[in-house]
C-alpha cells in the first residue's frame, strides 16, 4: 500500500495555515508544521485534533536559522512544502522594512536551500493581490501585470514569486504560487480563526471588535471613492475555501499536472464587495449596530480590485463555495468564542 504523502506546512498556526492543515488532514496527507509562534499559538495543533482526531506533528522552529530547518528535514521525507511563514502587516513593513525583507526574504531562501539538498521537488507559495496594485482593468486575471509594490511586506510577495520562479527554471523545483485576496472568516467549528496579535488592521476582524465592544468604534477609510456607493471594494474569500485552494494545487503537483514549472493562480471569489456593503450585511446577520465614522482615506489603499478566478476553475478545479454571509457567520462566532475562552 502506498504510504501517505507528507506535507510540510510552514506558519502552519498561523490563521491561514490553520485552516489548511485541517483540510489536508481530512483529505488524508500526513502533516508536518513548523512555526516560530511569532504570530501565533502552539494551541492551534489542539484546536486542529479536536476537528480532525488527528494531530500533525509540531516544531517551534524559525525559518530564518537554517540548521533548524536542515533538522527538520533530516527526520522526515516530505512530498511537498506549503510556505506560509512570514510577516504580514503591511504598516508595520513600513516603518521595519528590513525586520521584513530579512524575515520573509531569509526564510524563503533557507527553505529553498533545504528543498535543493533533499531534493524535495514541489513547493505551494502564499501570495497576495497586493502584487497587483490597482490595476487599470477589473476583474484581474493572472495575466495582469504585477505593479510596483506599496510596501515593503508587497514587495516581498513580488520578489518571493521572482525568487521562486529563477529556482524552478534552474532545477526540478515545481512551484505553485496562490495570488490571495482577501481571506477572512473562520473554521465553521468556531475552534480556530484569525487572531489578530495587537489592534487589527484588516476590515473583518475590526468589524467584529467593535461588535464584541472591544473597540469602541472604527473608522471607514473613505467615502469618496469612484466605487458605486463610495467605499473601496475588494474581493473577501472564506479562509476554508482558501485552504482548500491549497489542497487542490498539491494535488496538481503531485499528480504531475502542472503545465509549467512555475504556476500562478487567483485565490477569491470573484465578485468585489464594499465596505458599506460589508458593514450592512454584518447589521442585518447580527442585529447589532456598528459604531463607525466615515474618516479620510487610508494612505496606499486602492479604490477598488475582485479576480478573474477563470483559470483556477479550469485548471485547479477549485471555486469558493462559502457566501458572504458564511463569511461573516463564522467570524462572529469565532469572536463571541474568543471572549468566552481566550486562546
Ligand atoms: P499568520 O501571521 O496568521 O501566519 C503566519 C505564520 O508564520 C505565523 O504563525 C508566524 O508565527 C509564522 N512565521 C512568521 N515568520 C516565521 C519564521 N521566520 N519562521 C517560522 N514561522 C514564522 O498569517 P496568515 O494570515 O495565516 O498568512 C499566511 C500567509 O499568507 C503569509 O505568507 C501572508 O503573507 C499570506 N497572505 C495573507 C493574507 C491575509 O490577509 N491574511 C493575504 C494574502 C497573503
Ligand atoms: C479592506 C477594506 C480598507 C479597516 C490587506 C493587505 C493585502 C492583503 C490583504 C496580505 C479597505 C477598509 C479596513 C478599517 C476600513 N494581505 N477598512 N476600516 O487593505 O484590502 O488588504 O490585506 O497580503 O496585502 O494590504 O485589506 O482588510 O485592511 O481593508 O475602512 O478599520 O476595508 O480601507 O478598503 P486590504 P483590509
Amino acid at each position: 500500500m502506498k504510504s501517505k504523502a507528507v506535507i510540510l506546512v510552514t506558519g502552519g498556526t498561523g490563521y491561514i495555515g490553520s485552516h489548511t492543515v485541517i483540510e489536508l488532514l481530512q483529505s488524508d496527507f500526513e502533516v508536518v508544521i513548523v512555526d516560530n509562534l511569532s504570530n501565533s499559538f502552539a494551541e492551534s495543533v489542539d484546536r486542529i485534533n479536536m476537528i480532525t482526531d488527528k494531530k500533525p506533528v509540531f516544531y517551534k522552529a524559525d525559518l530564518c536559522d537554517s540548521s533548524q530547518v536542515s533538522q527538520i528535514f533530516d527526520k522526515h521525507q516530505f512530498d511537498a512544502v506549503i510556505h506560509f511563514a512570514a510577516l504580514k502587516a503591511v504598516g508595520e513593513s513600513v516603518e521595519k522594512p528590513l525586520f521584513y525583507y530579512r524575515n520573509n526574504l531569509i526564510s524563503l531562501l533557507n527553505l529553498l536551500q533545504a528543498c535543493k539538498m533533499y531534493k524535495v521537488n514541489q513547493l505551494v507559495f502564499s501570495s497576495s493581490c497586493t502584487v497587483y496594485g490597482q490595476p487599470d482593468c477589473l476583474p484581474v486575471t493572472e495575466d495582469t501585470p504585477v505593479s510596483q509594490p506599496h510596501s515593503p511586506y508587497g514587495n516581498t510577495k513580488k520578489i518571493s514569486e521572482e525568487i521562486l520562479f529563477d529556482c524552478s527554471h534552474s532545477s526540478d523545483l515545481k512551484v505553485i504560487a496562490l495570488r490571495y485576496f482577501n481571506p477572512c472568516g473562520a473554521h465553521p467549528s468556531g475552534l480556530i480563526g484569525e487572531f489578530p496579535a495587537e489592534k487589527p488592521n484588516n476590515l473583518m476582524p475590526v468589524i467584529t471588535q467593535a461588535a464584541a465592544g472591544l473597540l469602541k468604534f472604527f473608522e471607514v477609510y473613505g467615502d469618496d471613492y469612484d466605487t458605486p456607493d463610495g467605499s473601496c471594494i475588494r474581493d473577501y474569500i472564506h479562509v476554508t475555501d482558501l485552504a482548500r485552494a491549497h489542497v487542490k494545487a498539491i494535488d496538481r503537483l503531485t499528480t504531475g499536472d502542472s503545465k509549467s514549472k512555475f504556476e500562478i493562480f487567483n485565490v477569491g471569489i470573484g465578485q468585489g464587495i464594499s465596505v458599506f456593503q460589508m458593514i450592512q450585511t454584518f447589521e442585518r446577520l447580527t442585529g447589532i449596530r456598528l459604531n463607525y465614522k466615515i474618516s479620510t482615506r487610508r494612505s496606499g489603499d486602492i479604490a477598488r480590485i475582485w479576480a478573474d478566478t477563470s483559470k483556477a476553475e479550469k485548471e485547479l478545479g477549485w471555486k469558493a463555495k462559502f457566501t458572504l454571509d458564511d463569511m461573516i457567520n463564522t467570524a462572529w462566532k469565532w469572536q463571541q468564542n474568543l471572549i468566552s475562552k481566550p486562546v
